[in-house]
């Protein structure tokens, strides 16, 4: 294996995430909330199918990765836990969800095995490259496969966005959060959201 990272593989990858970012950026800036997300259909790390509607009646924060990304994803997964523990303490419970990048290697029980390293409430998705396709787009999720080398087919990386997103009970985009992003930032942020959706 070459040298592994989840990001930083070029100057033209570094560019469209941050191209796909600022597109968020300014439309949050413009309109308040841009028309992110949508419908999907996938299924867990259960092999249940789920779809969007599944999450309806609870806040969700959506991060979308691989299991083989060697160590931005698991940082950011563990940032996610540190807030979904934070908010269980405030008793404004959150339901975080994995969407993968990697079809063909995150397999259920790839996904299942991952998972027992992060926090327990962790719903893992997957789909077939059409539902992801689908997903990504809704989401302007930026990601591409790298081939650290051609004569390996499972040898690769894949350079992808890193955001995190705040869907609301009733699936509407709320909020998103990079990796700059603190857990304090992040917890502070959801919780005014929480409270600002029950005043509606
Ligand atoms: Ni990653």
């Amino acid at each position: 294996m070459g040298a592994l990272a989840c990001v930083g593989t070029g100057v033209y990858f570094e560019y469209r995430k941050r191209e796909k970012l600022a597109e968020i950026a300014s439309e949050v800036k413009s309109y308040g909330k841009p028309a992110l997300g949508g419908p999907f259909v996938m299924f867990n790390q259960d092999g249940v199918p789920v779809t969007d509607a599944s999450y309806h009646g609870k806040f969700v924060l959506l991060y979308f990765g691989f299991t083989f990304c060697p160590d931005i994803c698991p940082n950011e997964l563990v940032k996610m836990g540190k807030v979904i523990d934070a908010l269980d303490k405030k008793t404004l419970p959150l339901e975080p969800v994995f969407i993968s990048l990697d079809p063909a290697r995150d397999t259920l029980g790839q996904l299942k095995n991952y998972g027992q390293d992060f926090h327990p409430k962790f719903q893992w998705l997957t789909g077939t490259k059409d539902q992801i396709a689908s997903v990504t787009r809704a989401f302007r999720v930026y990601f591409s496969k790298v081939d650290e080398n051609d004569d390996n087919d499972e040898d690769y990386l894949v350079d992808h966005s890193i955001v995190m997103y705040l869907l609301s009970p009733t699936g509407e985009f709320l909020e998103f959060y990079t990796q700059r992003s603190t857990v304090t930032d992040i917890v502070a942020s959801i919780e005014k959201n929480m409270k600002d959706n029950k005043k509606k």
